[in-house]
């Protein structure tokens, strides 16, 4: 079976993110070009992506303000993720907008973005002529390239033909990835990274406090549909999240569950969004946030006092 079953994660995940939007949770004008099917998913699971998608944004937002238009942001496993679009939606700019994934995932992106306009128009736009190969796209700015990121020599390869600049500011976003990948992988990715970039962020949205008869149910269904978890031995809480960046030659880390992270969120944002639909398990939302974090790491000290709110 290989790596199909963790490659199908991205429908999940891209399924899961239009419903939230048909709803009403927040406003995403182009994920439905990569993504024509939904099914009714739980509150706690909307809710859930609300708060993943509103918490990476604000430190996507904190790192552009100060970094400014030298900013480069790079997204590991970004699947049919639509944070390019949005940004160009609120006319934000940046030096280079990259993102990777499986080739098998990356040249079904590339597809999409050929056949829809809107999609290829935001490009087009500011990023000038955009290039086509079966798994890759690159433009002046925006590079969607397939890539295994457990193979350290063809991501190197691949940010170079992005024109990725060592030496500028990065912010590196990985949403429910690294959980896939071996930690050995994992370890090695992070330490090349922080041996190769000055100065940077890294947020990783993911798994936590799994040692408990939740954590068990939660992992039983992922490795029901045939996924490996290869990485969650750094799962476990949010001391080994941060330590595989601190122990990777990171400056520093830091973590927080998903119940931090969404009392940090506007509360006029949350009182919004806990009118769409009625909750009646609100215990179980609370499992659900417990057992998922937010976890920064950083390069150098320009980025290291962002925080949640
Ligand atoms: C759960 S999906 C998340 C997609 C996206 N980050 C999001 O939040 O919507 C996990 C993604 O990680 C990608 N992935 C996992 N392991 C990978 C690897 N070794 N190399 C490249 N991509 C990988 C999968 O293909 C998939 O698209």
């Amino acid at each position: 079976m290989g790596d199909q079953p963790v490659i199908a994660t991205n429908d999940d995940a891209s399924e899961c993110k239009r419903g939230a939007v048909q709803l009403g949770y927040w406003t995403d004008n182009y994920i439905s070009y990569f993504v024509k099917h939904t099914e009714r998913r739980a509150p706690e699971i909307n809710r859930g992506y609300f708060a993943r998608i509103k918490s990476v944004d604000s430190f996507v937002q904190k790192f552009i303000s100060r970094a400014g238009s030298t900013a480069q942001i790079v997204n590991f496993g970004a699947g049919f993720d639509t944070l390019y679009w949005r940004l160009k939606d609120e006319g934000v700019v940046i030096a280079n907008y990259t993102e990777l994934d499986f080739p098998t995932v990356t040249s079904k992106k590339c597809y999409v973005i050929k056949r829809n306009k809107p999609l290829l128009d935001r490009i087009y736009e500011q990023d000038g002529e955009v290039f086509f190969s079966p798994v890759d796209l690159h433009s002046g700015n925006y590079h969607c390239l397939g890539v295994d990121l457990r193979n350290i020599a063809q991501l190197k390869d691949k940010l170079n033909q992005a024109q990725i600049k060592f030496d500028r500011p990065t912010l590196f976003i990985a949403e429910c990835v690294l959980v896939y990948i071996e930690s050995e992988c994992v370890n090695r990715l992070l330490a090349w990274i922080s041996s190769s970039f000055e100065s940077g962020f890294f947020v990783n949205y993911e798994m936590c406090n799994i040692n408990d008869t939740f954590g068990d149910i939660m992992l039983g269904n992922l490795k029901a549909r045939g996924c490996s978890l290869a990485g969650i031995s750094q799962c476990k809480n949010l001391d080994t999240q941060k330590g595989r960046f601190v122990n990777n030659g990171w400056a520093g880390a830091k973590a927080w569950d998903m119940v931090q992270v969404y009392h940090s969120i506007d509360a006029t944002e949350r009182h919004r969004i806990e009118k769409i639909e009625f909750l009646d398990e609100r215990e179980l939302l609370v499992q659900l946030f417990q057992h998922y974090c937010i976890c920064v790491g950083w390069l150098g000290q320009d980025f290291a006092d962002f925080d949640i709110d």
